[in-house]
């Protein structure tokens, strides 16, 4: 196993903090890490540390938070899905470095949030997280809402990978056979919106195909939330790979392969 499915694997949500403010040496580490974070469709994501009490804001399904980042990117056709692997980034490092994060793209009064980043003429702010340490028991309220998004289980890898076409399910066996079983896994159990976990991935010869599986009530005026999802995918795959010592080249170019109705393809990576 790469050392990033590794990390990949503890990740969890964390929705309940233990009060404590992270020190300015803690803070100032992410501050620099954010400075070099860089997605392959080369738009800039800008990271905008807030204090909770300065700036008076919270969010209905967190408690004992004390900061916050947003993510700003400006506004264009690939903005969701650069977003989701910019800031998928950040919500990793911070991991390794043992603070706790969870993506919040609609549990949050967003007028205050904007208002508090300070958006320029086309900027987004698709998502925050609250960063800091948890606390050593769960709200009632995140047990609550674990539960009801099954947060802790994911579809199975014959339902989200396929061998050449979509009608041919990837199995564990074949994608270990193919070198690509932890980058698959490293997708599985990533983090998406409502845990719908819309990616769809196509292997062929030489290359891994991502494609999204679209659900209802996910679009947004200026983006579609489960892009930002396809964005967190297609870190999480390239990571692995990296930690596994193998490289991968980005682009957009679709495979042409037929995808069942409410599928669009987004991206691929080839080796
Ligand atoms: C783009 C995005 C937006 C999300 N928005 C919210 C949100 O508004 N409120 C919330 O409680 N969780 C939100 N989540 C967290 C997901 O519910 C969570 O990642 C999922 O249930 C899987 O749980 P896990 O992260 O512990 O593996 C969001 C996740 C993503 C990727």
């Amino acid at each position: 196993m790469g050392e990033f499915l590794e990390l990949a694997k503890s990740r969890k949500s964390v929705r309940t903090f233990d009060k404590a403010k992270l020190s300015d040496e803690v803070l100032n580490e992410l501050k620099q890490y954010t400075r070099n974070i860089s997605n392959p469709y080369d738009l800039p994501v800008k990271f905008v540390f807030l204090d909770k009490d300065e700036n008076d804001l919270s969010s209905p399904v967190l408690s004992g938070e004390k900061t916050y980042v947003s993510g700003v990117i400006k506004k264009s056709e690939h903005a969701a899905e650069a977003f989701g692997y910019s800031f998928e980034d950040f919500i990793m490092h911070a991991h390794e470095n043992n603070i706790a994060t969870v993506w919040i793209g609609a549990a949050m009064p967003r007028d205050k949030f904007e208002l508090a980043t300070g958006l320029a003429a086309n900027d987004l702010m698709p998502c925050m997280t609250p960063i800091g340490y948890a606390a050593k028991k769960k709200s009632l309220k995140e047990t609550l809402m674990r539960k009801g998004v099954k947060a802790d289980s994911r579809k199975n890898f014959i339902d989200l990978f396929f061998m050449d076409d979509f009608s041919n399910p990837m199995s564990e066996d074949k994608a270990e056979e193919l070198g690509l079983k932890d980058a698959l896994v490293s997708v599985q159990v990533a983090p998406s919106a409502v845990n719908k976990q819309p990616w769809r991935i196509v292997i062929t010869d030489n290359a891994a195909h991502f494609y999204i599986k679209h659900d209802k009530g996910f679009e947004t005026p200026d983006y579609d939330v489960q892009r930002i999802d396809m964005g967190i995918a297609l870190y999480h795959f390239e990571k692995e790979l990296l930690s596994e010592g193998k490289e991968v080249k980005f682009e957009i170019k679709d495979p042409g392969i037929t995808a069942p109705s409410g599928v669009d393809y987004v991206a691929t990576y080839r080796w």
